[in-house]
C-alpha cells in the first residue's frame, strides 16, 4: 500500500491507474479506523480495481473545538489495518495541502434542505464542512465511487444530494452500520466511553428497535413514540438530542402513510456524543 500526503503525488498514481484502465473507489474517513470502516474499505474493493481511503480529521467540520484536538489520532494502527485489507493507497493530507489558504478563505459547499435538521441543527458549521472537504476529495482523487457508512444516515443522505444537484460524476455507495456485539454502533467516539458506559450504551439501539416494532405492528403515533423514546434514554441515563421518526429519502418528518421510514436519535452518554439510526420499510 502506498502512502502519499501531496495531491501532485495522488495525481500522479490516479493518472497511472487510468491509463491501466483500472476503476477506482475511494473511502472518506478521519481515522482511527475500526470494523465499521473496513467494512466500507471491503465492500470498495468488491466494486472497483483500486481502492483510495482518506484520513483527514476535517477542521472545517468541527464546531467545538475541544472534540477537533482529542480526535484520536492512530495513523501507524490505521495504516496497518489497511494494508491488510487490500487498500492500494492511503491519501493523508495535511491541513495546509487542503486549505493552503486558510479555513476562512476557502470556498465553501453548502447542502440547503439537509444541512440544518437532525444533527445539523445542533452542529452549525458541520455539515457545511463535509461537504465542502468531500467534494474537494471528489476532486482531488477523481474515483469513480466513493463508499460512505448508514451509520451517519443525514451525512450519506446530505452527499447524495449534493452530488446529483452539481451534477458530480460520481457513483455513492452505502454501506451497513457494524456493530458490537450488543449493538452499540461503531463509532470513534465509543472510546471516550467506560466498559460500563459502553454496555449502557447499547441502549440507544434498543431504543430504536423498539421503535421500529412498534411502527411494524401498526402504531401510528410518531410523536409519542418520539416521546416515550426521549424519556426511556434520559431513564437509562443518557441526555437526548433528539430521536425522530423520518422518510428515508429526504429525512422530512414521517407523517402516517409514508411506507419508507428511518428512525435517527443523537444522544450523549458521559463525554460521547452518540448517535444511530435503523430503518423501518413498511409493505
Ligand atoms: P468518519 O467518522 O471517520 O467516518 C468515515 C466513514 O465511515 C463514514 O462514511 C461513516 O459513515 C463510516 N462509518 C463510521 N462508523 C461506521 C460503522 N459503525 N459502520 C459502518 N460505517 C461506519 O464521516 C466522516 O468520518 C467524515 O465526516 C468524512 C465523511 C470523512 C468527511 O470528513
Amino acid at each position: 500500500m502506498q502512502i502519499v500526503n501531496s495531491v501532485s503525488a495522488l495525481h500522479a498514481q490516479v493518472k497511472a491507474w487510468r491509463q491501466q484502465k483500472q476503476t477506482i473507489a475511494l473511502v472518506p474517513t478521519m481515522g482511527n479506523l475500526h470494523q465499521g470502516h473496513i467494512s466500507l474499505v471491503k465492500h470498495a474493493k468488491s466494486v472497483a480495481d483500486k481502492v483510495i481511503v482518506s484520513i483527514f480529521v476535517n477542521p472545517l467540520q468541527f464546531d467545538d473545538k475541544d472534540d477537533l484536538s482529542a480526535y484520536p489520532k492512530t495513523l501507524d494502527a490505521d495504516s496497518q489495518q489497511l494494508g491488510a485489507n487490500n487498500c492500494d493507497l492511503l491519501f493523508t493530507p495535511t491541513v495546509e495541502e487542503m486549505y493552503p489558504h486558510g479555513m476562512t478563505a476557502q470556498t465553501t459547499v453548502t447542502v440547503p434542505g439537509m444541512d440544518d435538521k437532525l444533527c445539523g441543527q445542533n452542529r452549525p458549521g458541520h455539515f457545511d464542512g463535509v461537504a465542502t472537504v468531500v467534494t474537494k476529495l471528489f476532486n482531488m482523487v477523481q474515483a469513480d465511487i466513493a463508499v460512505f457508512g448508514e451509520k451517519d444516515y443525514q451525512q450519506l443522505l446530505l452527499i447524495k444530494k449534493m452530488v446529483a444537484d452539481l451534477n458530480l460524476a460520481i457513483e455513492i455507495a452505502g454501506g451497513p452500520t457494524f456493530r458490537e456485539p450488543n449493538g452499540l454502533a461503531m463509532s470513534s467516539r465509543n472510546q471516550y466511553l467506560t466498559e460500563q458506559q459502553r454496555e449502557q450504551a447499547a441502549e440507544l439501539h434498543r431504543t430504536l428497535l423498539s421503535i421500529q416494532k412498534q411502527i411494524v405492528q401498526g402504531e401510528r403515533d410518531y410523536a409519542l413514540l418520539q416521546q416515550q423514546a426521549l424519556e426511556r434514554l434520559q431513564d437509562s441515563g443518557f441526555t437526548p438530542e433528539y430521536v425522530d421518526i423520518r422518510c428515508a429519502d429526504n429525512l422530512e418528518l414521517a407523517k402516517e402513510g409514508d411506507r419508507e421510514l428511518r428512525i435517527l436519535a443523537a444522544a450523549r452518554l458521559g463525554k460521547a456524543r452518540l448517535i444511530d439510526n435503523v430503518a423501518c420499510n413498511l409493505a
